[in-house]
């Protein structure tokens, strides 16, 4: 679905809409871009990928939860930075926008996959600044503003394509985030899964082979509506807002909060994927008629107003 209400414009790209997936619900073969093609998305997150293929966790390495959520520790796996071409000549064919999400242990390693998505085409990159279950590779770098300025910066600095940095939970993702901006992000994407255990009962065990994973879905929606409300109020940065959003009163939440366009993770991955985007369009085109605005932009951090 489409409609000119619904158009946005978030770190320099024009969208026919607000939703993209969220990283890491596909994305890290070429056929993942013709199935999210098909689901209506306004552009397509990669998983996120790094510059050495790498395997990721031994299974068990996702939980679902009675409530619509996960707890993963998928461990980062993907193809390496070889995959980059694929992906992006797929989504090229298809004229659908492409965000390569980027991980890596160090600023050099970002940098690597930053020049090989910009050089194959890619619209934008998302810098994976908050894996919250795989140590050295993200959320040990989100969680402190001086390490995000240093790699922010040092992937501003070799690109022209916008770059958008996806921050976690952390007491002081407000600076990290200021940080970020400062150094030369177009966009944030907030937030990612929240560090999260499960432990089965009768084998008097943790559920997750590495213990440790990411809770997502409906659980974590309130927290992120509360990190992009904040963030929005110090800095009123462009922000794709991520967390928990399954209906489209979600995603209009987000939105009030700050958010100019979201992405959709855990709801996508549990099926009916078409269905789910479809709904929140249609929803929020309703809505914006209900409250008499002419477009999303329009709706964008309305909750501040006193
Ligand atoms: C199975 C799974 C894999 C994920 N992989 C990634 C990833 O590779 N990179 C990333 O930035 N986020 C990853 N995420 C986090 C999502 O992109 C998103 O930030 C999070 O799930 C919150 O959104 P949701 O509540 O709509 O799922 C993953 C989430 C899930 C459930």
């Amino acid at each position: 679905m489409s409609s000119p209400i619904l158009r946005v414009d978030v770190a320099s790209l024009i969208l026919t809409h607000p939703i993209m997936n969220a990283s890491g619900i596909l994305g890290s073969e070429p056929e993942h871009i013709d199935v999210m093609a098909s689901w209506g998305l306004a552009a397509i997150v990669s998983k996120t990928i790094t510059p050495e293929p790498r395997e990721g966790n031994a299974p068990p390495i996702i939980m679902p939860l009675r409530n619509g959520g996960f707890i993963n520790a998928v461990g980062l796996a993907n193809r390496g930075k070889k995959s980059v071409k694929e992906l992006c000549n797929r989504a090229k064919k298809l004229g659908i926008p492409l965000i390569i999400s980027i991980g890596g242990s160090s600023s050099k390693d970002f940098v690597d996959v930053a020049e090989e998505a910009e050089r194959c085409g890619a619209n934008a990159v998302e810098l994976n600044l908050s894996c919250p279950h795989t140590p050295g590779y993200g959320i040990e770098i989100g969680f402190d503003p001086s390490t995000v300025f240093r790699v922010v910066k040092d992937v501003v600095g070799v690109l022209t394509i916008p770059v958008i940095v996806k921050l976690g939970l952390s007491d002081r993702v407000v600076e990290s985030a200021g940080k970020a901006l400062e150094a030369g992000a177009k966009a944030l994407t907030l937030i990612n899964t929240i560090r999260a255990m499960a432990i089965d009962v009768h084998s008097a065990r943790p559920l997750l082979s590495n213990i440790f994973g990411g809770l997502s879905g409906p659980p974590i929606h309130p927290i992120a509506v509360r990190v992009v409300y904040e963030v929005y109020k110090e800095y009123q940065p462009d922000i794709i807002g991520c967390g928990g959003i399954t209906t489209w009163e979600d995603a209009a939440e987000i939105i009030l909060a700050g958010a100019k366009a979201v992405q959709i993770g855990s709801a996508l991955a549990l099926g009916r994927a078409r269905f789910v985007v479809q709904g929140v369009l249609r929803g929020l085109v309703r809505w914006l008629k209900e409250l008499g605005l002419r477009s999303v932009a329009e709706a964008v951090g309305l909750a501040h107003r006193r």
